[in-house]
């Protein structure tokens, strides 16, 4: 737990702990839906999502999602909810992009992937804090910017959404809280040793009425008052504005990006070869989202009774905990038809062009109509929706027609498919899940 161990030096010597958890969530699935963006149509970017099985292109918030998800991806068998971000690419000297893989947190068990969540009662000594509700969602970051203002000692939301390039993830570069000491604002501008860690930080002061307002963030304000630099906010003695009085939880999410494999093919002439899934290449528009899928009252129980310094889970013993093998079976199919990771593909998913900024990035116009330039001769398969103009709900795979034999990495099956089914010598035809069957 060295993520916090310096703010919990400091904490500890003042006063005992807050109430605070945190847990590993594995992958569910990375695919590009955003129920709370772009509910029922695919969304324009990739998102990796973690959590409750009842993740859906569209989420009603009247329907109690912990009662219709049937497993989680989180630690807790009470965590239904649904969290997620966009994705980060490795973009090859050749033009080409290649999905940077997830790998576990420090201390959060053997997950597949996915990210850490916490929830923190604010600075110790214990403050009492009002838990999420049914039907409560919010989202923090911009997909459009590329650029952002240093960050300001009394904007405590200037230190909301950060990366830290590891070093080693147990050593040094760790020592601060996150969005605390070294982090950016920005992704790192070299190659990380132990891989680069994203901070996104959720506002903490509720207006006390809406669960979910149409652009999902003004009921959620964070506090106001001074930073301090080399601790970061999660600790943040602030107070909430007079419009939004009720402390909630801060949410954290971290994610830990594994570099690594990268690291033979990162360019030699010190240009920063990552971009998210957005096209931004500047990490400027990282961005988080929040459905909330608890149990009944369990998230509130364990923001009163579970003050474990360093929230570890087994620590909650108003909670279940669940192994490592129970959250990583959980899993959902990805039900947009199109390779978005494990290979390189020759554009982001979507309609993404690279946007370097400052300006804030445009969304092209009439991306539909330009964007399936692969279908034939790539390993990708069609990409079709046309997110900016189409409100259709694209999970039907476009039929392709019946051809001579697939070339090795091409689609050859999957549901909807009608094109051919035979490799050509030497690839056979290998399913990879019910939607996509590939040459290999
Ligand atoms: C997602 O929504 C569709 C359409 O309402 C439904 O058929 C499907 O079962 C849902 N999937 C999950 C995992 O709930
Ligand atoms: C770029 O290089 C990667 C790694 O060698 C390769 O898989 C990919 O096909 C290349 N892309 C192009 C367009 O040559």
């Amino acid at each position: 737990m060295l993520a916090l161990s310096a703010a919990l030096l400091v904490a500890s010597a003042i006063q005992s702990a807050t109430a605070t958890i945190r847990f590993g969530c594995s992958q569910l699935v990375t695919q590009r839906f955003d129920p709370l963006v772009t509910p029922g149509i695919v969304s324009p970017h990739v998102h990796q999502i973690v959590g409750g099985n009842a993740f859906n292109l569209t989420m009603d918030p009247n329907e109690d999602y912990s009662k219709t998800a049937t497993c989680t991806t989180c630690r807790f068998k009470e965590d239904k909810s649904n969290y997620w971000t966009a994705v980060l690419y490795f973009k090859h000297a050749n033009g080409s992009y290649m999905r940077v893989p997830q790998k576990p947190n420090d201390q959060v068990g053997s997950t597949n992937g996915g990210m850490t969540v916490y929830y923190i009662a604010g600075y110790p000594p214990f403050q009492k804090v009002t838990a999420f509700k049914k039907g409560f969602r919010m989202i923090v970051g911009d997909p459009m910017i590329r650029t952002k203002a240093a960050p300001q000692r009394n904007s405590v939301e200037s230190y909301a959404i950060s990366f830290r390039c590891w070093d080693d993830p147990r050593g040094n570069s760790n020592n601060s809280p996150p969005g605390g000491g070294q982090d950016t604002a920005a992704l790192p501008t070299k190659f990380c040793n132990g891989g680069i860690r994203s901070n996104i930080i959720f506002p903490t002061c509720w207006d006390g009425t809406s669960t979910d307002p149409e652009d999902h963030t003004s009921h959620m304000r964070y506090q106001t008052g001074t930073v301090d630099p080399g601790m970061g906010i999660i600790w943040q003695q602030g107070t909430c504005p007079s419009t939004h009085p009720v402390r909630t939880p801060t949410v954290i999410y971290e994610i830990a990006w594994d570099t690594a494999p990268f690291k033979s093919v990162w360019p030699k002439d010190g240009s920063q070869p990552l971009v998210m899934s957005m096209g931004d290449p500047t990490g400027y528009g990282q961005h988080g989202d929040y459905v909330f899928g608890w149990e009944g009252d369990s998230l509130q129980r364990a923001m009163d009774t579970c003050k474990d310094q360093f929230g570890t889970p087994e620590a909650c013993r108003e909670l279940t905990v669940l192994s490592d093998a129970e959250m990583n079976k959980c899993t959902q199919k990805p039900q947009v038809n199109e390779r978005v990771e494990g290979e390189y593909l020759p554009a982001l998913p979507g309609c993404n062009p690279v946007q370097n900024g400052p300006n804030p990035a445009t969304m092209p116009a009439n991306c539909g109509g330009s964007q399936p330039t692969a279908t034939a001769t790539s390993s990708t398969t069609v990409v079709q929706p046309t997110p900016t103009t189409s409100s259709t709900t694209v999970l039907v795979p476009q039929p392709t027609p019946q051809g001579p034999a697939i070339p090795k990495y091409g689609q050859c099956g999957g549901n909807g498919w009608t094109g051919s089914t035979t490799c050509v010598a030497g690839s056979t035809c290998t399913k990879l899940n019910d939607w996509y069957s590939q040459c290999t």
